[in-house]
């Protein structure tokens, strides 16, 4: 018995940009971008909202639209969880899970969002499969109150509005998408074999986006200062700060290729499977060299890993789900092959799934 994955689905913006259209904002070039990066056009959403782009690929994957891939039709009722990893929502109130919830109308859902970064569908998943193995089991409290059997993980980004677009070494990498998974508890199938989630500190801020709150606020130190434009001039004379990706590339890098391959390392030893068991490893899209740098030190053949990042970029909790249908789509993955989700990204965070299809 175990936590299937019965569904998944996609969604990219219709604008697709290529790299060298964005010499038109900065100092690039296609080459400097392809060979650092793999990347050579992303998807930029101009009129969708990140909830637009959720919806599209949680349809798909519930096999309500086209385009996905999907075991069966999943009704709205049947659906118990509803978790969307995000770090680029909507709103910060209602969460995009419950907007989510609303738009497509699952009655019986409890839904929340979930931040955990790039790494966010592996955590989603991870959560998922915790939480239908404790209604299955009937622990005490679990079993009672929300009963998961079924659940939709959803990793939707708008990363072009948190993006610096005058800042070369970050606004080339990132791009807008979705992409989703509906898991079932199956008692015939194994489902999820393991997962493996890491936090380590970023304590140089390698990796951040501030929030940035826009509300005048009337109180100094001293208390109320009645006169809230006086603060909002103050504030704007020391410069309002940005809410952007801020990087550094490098110390990224080197965390996201050893992360990668310690996760992938882990995940496999607590299930007790080898790379040879594996049919396909879909990894976190941040950039195809940390793909290959990672694949050097797990001694992996490339072809094992599903690449969408050509013409997708990365588009943080998105990427996992997007690869992951995207291997669908292309046939890649078949019943019982066993697949492998890899995640890395701010916090920072890491992780692997392994499951079997
Ligand atoms: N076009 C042209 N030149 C550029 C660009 C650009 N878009 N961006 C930077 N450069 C220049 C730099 O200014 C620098 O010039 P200089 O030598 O004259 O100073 C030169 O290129 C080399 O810059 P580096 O930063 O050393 O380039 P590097 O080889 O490290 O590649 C990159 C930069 C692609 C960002 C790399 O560090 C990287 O991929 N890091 C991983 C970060 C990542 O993937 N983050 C994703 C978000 S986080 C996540 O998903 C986990």
């Amino acid at each position: 018995m175990g936590c299937a994955l019965i569904g998944c689905g996609k969604a990219l913006p219709a604008l697709e940009v290529q790299n060298d259209e964005l010499k038109a904002l900065v100092d690039t070039n296609n080459e400097w971008i392809v060979t650092r990066t793999g990347i050579e056009s992303r998807h930029i959403a101009v009129e969708e909202t990140n909830l637009d782009l959720a919806e599209r690929a949680a349809r798909e994957a519930l096999g309500w639209d086209e385009g996905g891939w999907s075991e069966r039709r999943i009704e709205p009722e049947e659906i118990d969880l509803l978790i969307v990893c995000t770090i680029s929502g909507d709103n910060l109130v209602p969460s995009e899970a419950s907007s989510l919830r609303m738009r497509l109308g699952l009655p019986n859902a409890i839904a929340f969002d979930l931040n955990a970064a790039c790494t966010g569908f592996v955590y989603g998943t991870t959560v998922v499969e915790a939480l239908m193995a404790a209604s299955a089991a009937g622990v005490a409290g679990a079993a009672g109150r929300n009963p998961v059997r079924r659940a939709l993980v959803v990793g939707a980004e708008r990363l072009s509005r948190i993006t610096d677009w005058a800042e070369r070494s970050t606004c080339v990498l990132f791009g807008d998408g979705a992409g989703a998974g509906v898991f079932e508890w199956d008692e015939e199938r194994a489902g999820v074999l393991g997962s493996h989630l890491v936090n380590e500190d970023d304590p140089t801020g390698a990796l951040t986006c501030a929030l940035t709150y826009d509300m005048p606020v009337p109180f100094s130190e001293d208390g109320i200062v009645p006169d809230a434009n006086a603060e909002a001039a103050v504030r704007e004379k020391a410069g309002n700060p940005q809410q952007a990706i801020t990087m550094n590339g490098q110390a990224v890098f080197k965390f996201a290729a050893r992360a990668m391959a310690d996760a992938v390392t882990c995940v496999l030893e607590n299930a007790g499977l080898s790379l040879d068991d594996i049919a396909c490893i879909v990894p976190h899209q941040a950039n195809e060299r940390i793909v290959k740098f990672a694949a050097k030190k797990l001694e992996c053949d490339m072809d094992k890993f599903h690449l969408c990042i050509a013409h997708a970029g990365n588009t943080s909790a998105a990427s996992v789900p997007l690869a992951l249908a995207d291997a669908y789509a292309a046939g890649r993955i078949k019943r019982g092959d066993k697949v492998v989700l890899v995640g890395f990204g701010g916090g920072f965070t890491s992780g692997a799934l392994v499951y079997e299809a």
